[in-house]
């Protein structure tokens, strides 16, 4: 996937998704992009294919932005790293964008590129990809978060994009811990679920005294934490 891009991003309304076919720059393989809100996705068969409704983890980060203060996204688990670009697009934002698997931080940069957005992409597990120092007002992630029981329903997924471990929350409990680490003073945190009752399972442990959850549906859930608890506070 290195060296590909994605040309001719384009201005679309929020929240719409066609799947179109590219060729990738300089062959004449085909390149899959989808639209995600106001930009072109380029994605590759290994990684989870772009998913509409997760347009909304983009839109409330948007919203969320306003009452944050000033500084870079970090979006953990970017996969192609759309959802996170849109929220840097609309708020004007600078991003780093986290996730361990090559072929999905060759795609985030090839999209980031495209929308002219110049995200540090970092390709590295959660806990090794942020400096001790960094904090970061927005923070987004978007976890594997299937039980790990239950993979086998979603058959042509790639395991690791979508396995959670035996409750669905092992990774998303690390993007949390990441997250109550780094987060500016005033910041905000919105994790994307596997529904309701993850996202409320996840903000009883989160150390984050205020929390919100958004539901979608029964297996689609937003949850924002905002006031890290220190510590020595907490139980
Ligand atoms: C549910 S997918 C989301 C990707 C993207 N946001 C999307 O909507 O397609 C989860 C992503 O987390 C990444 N991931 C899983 N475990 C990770 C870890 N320990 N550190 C960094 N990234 C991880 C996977 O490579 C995958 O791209």
């Amino acid at each position: 996937m290195a060296g590909t891009v994605v040309v001719g991003a384009t201005a679309h309304a929020i929240g719409t998704t066609d799947s179109t076919t590219r060729m990738r720059r300089g062959t004449r393989e085909p390149m899959p992009t989808v639209t995600f809100g106001p930009i072109e996705v380029e994605f590759d068969g290994d990684l989870l294919t772009p998913r509409p409704w997760t347009i909304e983890q983009s839109r409330w980060a948007i919203a969320v932005s306003s009452s944050v203060p000033d500084g870079p996204i970090l979006e953990l688990c970017s996969g192609a790293g759309h959802i996170g670009l849109v929220a840097a697009l609309e708020t004007g934002r600078s991003i780093v964008q986290v996730d361990d698997v090559a072929v999905a931080c060759a795609c985030a940069r090839a999209n980031a590129l495209a929308v002219g957005i110049d995200a540090d992409v970092r390709c590295a597990p959660i806990e090794d990809a942020i400096g001790a120092d960094e904090r970061f007002p927005l923070i987004i992630a978007d976890p594997p978060y299937v039980p790990s029981t239950e993979t086998s329903g979603h058959a042509g997924d790639p395991g690791h994009a979508i396995d959670g471990g035996a409750d669905g929350l092992a990774v998303a409990r690390r993007c949390v811990a990441a997250a109550r680490r780094s987060v500016a003073d005033g910041g905000a945190v919105i994790v994307q679920l596997g529904g309701d009752d993850q996202a409320r399972r996840l903000a009883a442990e989160s150390g984050f005294s205020r929390s919100e959850v958004r539901s979608f549906g029964p297996d689609r859930a937003l949850l924002l934490l905002r006031e890290p608890v220190p510590a020595a506070d907490r139980a």
